[in-house]
This record gives C-alpha cells, sequence and structure tokens, in this order.
C-alpha cells in the first residue's frame, strides 16, 4: 500500500470543523463551514454520477498507483436524488489532485452486488482507502474481511453497516436517522395542537426508502416511536419509493386510490415528495400548509425549499450529505496516525413554512 504525506497546507485546506453542532431550526455551522468548500455544480454531478469516466470507472484495470497522491476508492450508492448528487460533488470536489487525492468513483446504482464488486475491484487496485455509502446495512461481511485481509481501511459514509466485528471499519460518518424521524414526528404533534387537531384522529401513509437503508431503517424506527405516544393517529399504510421521485408520485397514486381520508403523508426523502405532491395534485387534492394533506420530507434540499415556498410542503428535516470534508478530515487523522471517534454524528437542522425560507434558501450549499 502506498502510505504519502500531504503538505501542511492541503491538510489546512482539507480540515473541516469538528462534526456535530447545534440542531435546532436553522442552518448548522457545520453545513455553512462545508458549504464554503463546495462549488455548487448539481447538473455537472448529475450528468457525471451515471456515466463512469476513464479516473472514474472501477473496472480494476485502470492502476490507482499516482505518485504521491493518496489514493480512495468510494463505492457510491446511486443517483437517487438531489441529495445524493450534492453527495457525490461533495467527494468529487473534496477527493481531487490539487488536494492531494486520487479517487476512484463508482455509481452502484443502488445496487448491493455492484457496490461489493467495487470494492472488489478498489482492493485489486491497492487503493489506500476505501469509503462506502453502503446501500442497505446488511450483507458486508465478507468483502470487509477481504479488504481487511489486504490491508486497506474502510470508512463509513452516511448509511451504516450492519457488523458483528466493528473493526472491520475504522469509523462511521453521517446523520442520525432516528432522530431525524423523531424531530419529524414531534413537528408534527406542534403543528396539529397548532392548528386545533391535537386531538383528532389523523390518518397517516409512509413512503419510505429503499427497505433495509439506515436512512430507511432510522426514519421509520424515529417516526413509529412517535406513533406510539399518539393513540389518535394512524399509520394506514408504508410502502417503499426506493429514494426516487418517480417511486414516490407511484406509491402516493396507489395510497389515494386505496384512502380517500389521508391528512399526513411521510415521505422518507425530499425526491420522494416532489412525486406524491404531483400525484396529489393530479387526483384533484391539495396539500401544504393551506391544503387538504399535510407533506413532510427528509433531507432538506434546495427544491424542498422551493417547495415549501411554492406552498406545497409543510416541513423538511435535514440529512446533511456534505460528508466528502469530513472524510478527508478522518483520512488526515488516519495518515497522521492519530485515533478518530468510531461514530460521528453530524448536527441536523429543520425547516418549516414558519420560517424566512427565502434567506436560509439563499445561504443554502445544496
Ligand atoms: O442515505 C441518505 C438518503 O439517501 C437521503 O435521504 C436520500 O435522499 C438518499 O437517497
Amino acid at each position: 500500500m502506498k502510505r504519502k504525506v500531504l503538505s501542511a497546507l492541503l491538510i489546512a485546506a482539507m480540515t473541516v470543523a469538528t462534526v456535530g453542532c447545534g440542531g435546532g431550526s436553522q442552518p448548522t455551522a457545520d453545513a455553512d463551514a462545508s458549504a464554503e468548500t463546495e462549488a455548487p455544480a448539481e447538473d455537472a454531478a448529475a450528468d457525471d454520477a451515471e456515466a463512469p469516466t476513464e479516473d472514474t470507472a472501477a473496472d480494476g484495470t485502470a492502476d490507482a498507483a499516482s505518485g504521491d497522491l493518496i489514493t480512495v476508492g468510494y463505492a457510491q450508492v446511486g443517483a437517487e436524488s438531489d441529495w445524493r448528487t450534492a453527495n457525490t460533488e461533495s467527494f468529487k470536489s473534496t477527493f481531487t489532485e490539487e488536494n492531494g487525492y486520487k479517487l476512484i468513483f463508482d455509481d452502484a446504482q443502488q445496487k448491493q452486488e455492484n457496490q461489493i464488486k467495487a470494492i472488489r475491484s478498489f482492493i485489486q487496485q491497492e487503493v489506500d482507502y476505501i469509503v462506502v455509502a453502503p446501500v442497505v446495512e446488511t450483507g458486508w461481511e465478507t468483502v470487509l474481511e477481504e479488504a481487511k485481509e489486504a490491508g486497506i481501511p474502510v470508512i463509513l459514509s452516511d448509511r451504516m453497516m450492519d457488523v458483528s466485528d466493528d473493526t472491520l471499519f475504522e469509523a462511521w460518518v453521517g446523520g442520525n436517522f432516528v432522530k431525524e424521524g423523531e424531530t419529524c414526528g414531534d413537528w408534527l404533534a406542534k403543528y396539529l395542537e397548532e392548528q386545533g387537531r391535537g386531538e383528532e384522529e389523523i390518518n397517516m401513509v409512509t413512503i419510505q426508502g429503499t427497505i433495509g437503508a439506515s436512512a430507511q431503517v432510522g426514519r421509520t424506527e424515529g417516526m413509529a416511536n412517535k406513533l406510539a405516544e399518539h393513540s389518535n393517529w394512524k399509520m394506514l399504510e408504508m410502502q417503499s419509493g426506493e429514494f426516487t421521485q418517480a417511486k414516490g408520485q407511484e406509491v402516493m397514486e396507489s395510497f389515494l386510490k386505496s384512502y380517500d381520508d389521508i391528512d399526513v403523508v411521510i415521505c422518507e426523502n425530499d425526491n420522494e415528495a416532489f412525486g406524491a405532491i404531483d400525484a396529489i395534485k393530479a387526483a384533484g387534492k391539495t396539500c401544504g400548509p393551506e391544503g387538504d394533506i399535510i407533506v413532510v420530507s427528509f433531507d432538506s434540499v434546495k427544491a424542498a425549499f422551493e417547495s415549501m415556498i411554492a406552498g406545497d410542503l409543510n416541513a423538511t428535516f435535514e440529512c446533511n450529505p456534505l460528508h466528502g470534508p469530513r472524510v478527508a478530515e478522518i483520512i488526515q487523522k488516519l495518515e497522521a496516525g492519530e485515533t478518530v471517534d468510531k461514530i460521528q454524528y453530524v448536527d441536523e437542522a429543520y425547516f418549516d413554512t414558519s420560517m424566512d425560507l427565502e434567506s436560509i434558501l439563499a445561504e443554502r450549499a445544496y
């Protein structure tokens, strides 16, 4: 394995504020700090994501050895959402040659088997670090053992892996998905109370994320914890929208055919909410603060602010995707022989239509 030392200048450029800062209802300081390191290039990232180029292909044929650069293989989930696009861009703009890295990027198109193939390819190429945003939580032991055998440190980012031996990875950095779900439930209770509907029977449906993904498991669990506190809340049905707008729309269409009394739709990411809103409107119903159906979602991407400003979406619960600099900080510490915190949660906020959304959107990095 190659081990290289970066100049102090590069380290300073890459190091970001310590993970974790105040939650609540305003953008976090962490998000702002990361914003400064991110060039907004959503369109470019979206275009790149599905089309591997010579330096992004993880086909095992390219030689990853590249002078004094630290080689990082990133096994990305896919390009299913605006959040994912921002996450990809965060890695691509952080792990540049200018910053002392060679990035080998692989888009798994939401398939675990593709991610396992990519990790094996990274091992073959003798990369210095493997970073994985796992599609689902289970089924990783064998390939992680292979990486350990090869002496390649693995860092997890965004979603978690459920492994019995936690020495199989160095560290994980991401959002607290259970807390996001609970924050959503608490927000809903307060909102309904303010509407004078605190005691009313409330019918809900959930458009879940990819089943088995940490973001789905945690958000569903967090919301279930809050459902248990409100005997007047009824979950009519939950179905996966696979974190995509198209599937979110499809699932909402089927919910609307089955139930004519939906009060709340919980979408486990913003893109599913955009699809759900289209389905609600197509069915001749209204949504948002002035509408028939309350719509809430997770991520807090720019388009979610536009949707709230348009009066369609009620609230969005933040999941910060800017993990590139955070993973770079972990790598720099490992390079320096320092210990790193095994589990690193990023503090996250929430946003609703009672806030000055135009001003927040103007400062938003993703
Ligand atoms: O794991 C994070 C989730 O994955 C985001 O909520 C979603 O948009 C993405 O697809």
